[in-house]
């Protein structure tokens, strides 16, 4: 028998209720901070995401799900929202639009990552990219949002992480600063990091193994050397952040995985694990526009995943009602009556009243235990009685008390009693 492939995860109906009062809050909250929906392709030119997230990151080097067409064009399945999004900006021309143009997606990633709890190969994010400006309230907007968004779910217990990786003109002597320090202790670095020290110094920062970590808490720090323009860009986001009353931990080994982040970079992490279940990230991304072929636009985003999401809210102990039972059952006797039922249901449904149909030969009280089963509020009887008398029998299920209504009473009453 087949299987969802590793790492996907069917979404069954008993879990839709938490995917809605998510995407319920996404509605409420983007609504809020004044974000437009965008949806883009689920796969774009392999080149589009190697350009951004840079060749030397996890997600290029590992995790892409690459692949030929049939014409030859190399494509890949989306591994992140914000490319695709400042594709679609420069490719409709939306530099035109008053800046900060604010675009939120709900969409599919694909990485292909090593399965474990929390990590899929295929999640969904909800994303939010501000592009055309370097305000850092935008920046502290931007997590603002994210904010009052996990607080709007009920999720408790979150940390804001944050720090400043600095720009195109402090970056280079601070690189050059970790790679003098790391010089002392390649020998003791692990296979990737050996490698990052070479191709990408600033992820050593933010490596998982236990030894690689001892080295690097007592690296330099980035904050240190920030130019004057970054400093004071990063001391106004913090002074943005107290006045919002968002309290935000410094981290100075935060750097993230995607290279294109430039300035403020954040994570929100829950209180009870390891860093793999870090709920939402992001940060600036002043160079990604022009690095995809846009005049200078500095921006700024962040992305959460929704499984995650759920996953925190289910250990809080949020329970949400399964999806609501049809109101009516409709059981017949008799092929004549069947006529009747069919019709009846579909002028019940045409009236916006949720009515299920028995299907098949069955019993009477086969067919009794089958409303039950549906859990329907009434269960409307028909039988050669009813069809001779333009009657129906309506049976309320909580009571197991039944009478007979006139056939033409049926719509009227069942309104009174069901909500719309
Ligand atoms: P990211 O941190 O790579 O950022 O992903 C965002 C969120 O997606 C993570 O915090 C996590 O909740 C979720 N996530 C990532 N990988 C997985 C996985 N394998 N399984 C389940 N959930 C996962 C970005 O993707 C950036 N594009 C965010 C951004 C937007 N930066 C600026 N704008």
């Amino acid at each position: 028998m087949y299987q969802a492939p590793r790492g996907t995860a069917d979404i069954l109906p008993v879990e839709q209720p938490y995917w809605r009062y998510v995407e319920r809050a996404i509605e409420e909250i983007t609504r809020r901070y004044g974000y437009r929906r965008i949806d883009t392709p689920v796969f774009e030119e392999t080149g589009l995401f190697r350009r951004s997230a840079g060749d030397y990151t996890d997600i290029v080097q590992k995790e892409m799900y690459t692949f030929e067409d049939r014409g030859g064009v190399s494509l890949t399945l989306k591994p992140e929202g914000t490319p695709a999004v400042c594709r679609a900006y420069l490719e409709h021309g939306m530099h035109n639009l008053p800046p900060p143009v604010k675009l939120y997606y709900i969409s599919p990633i694909f990485r292909y990552d090593r399965p474990q709890a929390g990590r899929y190969r295929q999640h969904h994010q909800f994303g939010a990219e501000a592009i055309g400006s370097a305000d850092p309230a935008l920046d502290a907007e931007v997590i603002d949002m994210a904010w009052q968004f996990y607080r709007l779910l009920g999720l408790s217990g979150l940390t804001l992480e944050l720090n400043s990786i600095g720009c195109k003109t402090c970056r280079p002597g601070y690189l050059a600063a970790l790679k003098d320090y790391y010089c002392a202790h390649v020998a003791r670095l692990c296979a990737d990091c050996k490698a990052r020290f070479e191709k990408n110094p600033l992820r050593l920062l933010d490596c998982k193994e236990p030894s690689c970590q001892e080295i690097a808490d007592n690296a330099p720090r980035g904050l240190e050397h920030l130019c004057p323009d970054c400093s004071a860009h990063f001391a106004a986001l913090q002074k943005y952040l107290a006045v919002l009353g968002i309290p935000a931990t410094l981290n100075h080994r935060l750097v993230r995985g995607l290279d294109y982040y430039t300035r403020t970079v954040f994570e929100f992490q829950p209180s009870f694990e390891g860093r793999q279940s870090t709920i939402g990230g992001g940060g600036r991304y002043d160079d990604l526009i022009v690095e995809l072929g846009g005049r200078p636009t500095p921006a700024c985003g962040f992305a959460t995943g929704i499984e995650r999401i759920i996953i925190n809210l289910k250990r809080q102990g949020l329970e949400l009602p399964p999806p609501p039972a049809p109101a009516v059952f409709i059981a017949f006797i008799g092929e004549a009556a069947k006529e009747a039922a069919v019709r009846l249901a579909g002028e019940l449904r045409r009236e916006g009243i949720p009515a299920a149909l028995g299907f098949g030969e069955r019993s009477l009280k086969g067919r009794m235990r089958e409303a039950d089963a549906s859990g329907a509020r009434y269960a409307v009887i028909i039988g050669d009685e009813e069809l001779a008398g333009g009657t129906v029998t309506l049976r309320d299920m909580r009571s197991a008390t039944q009478e007979k209504v006139p056939a033409a009473a049926l719509i009227p009453r069942l309104r009174r009693d069901i909500p719309a």
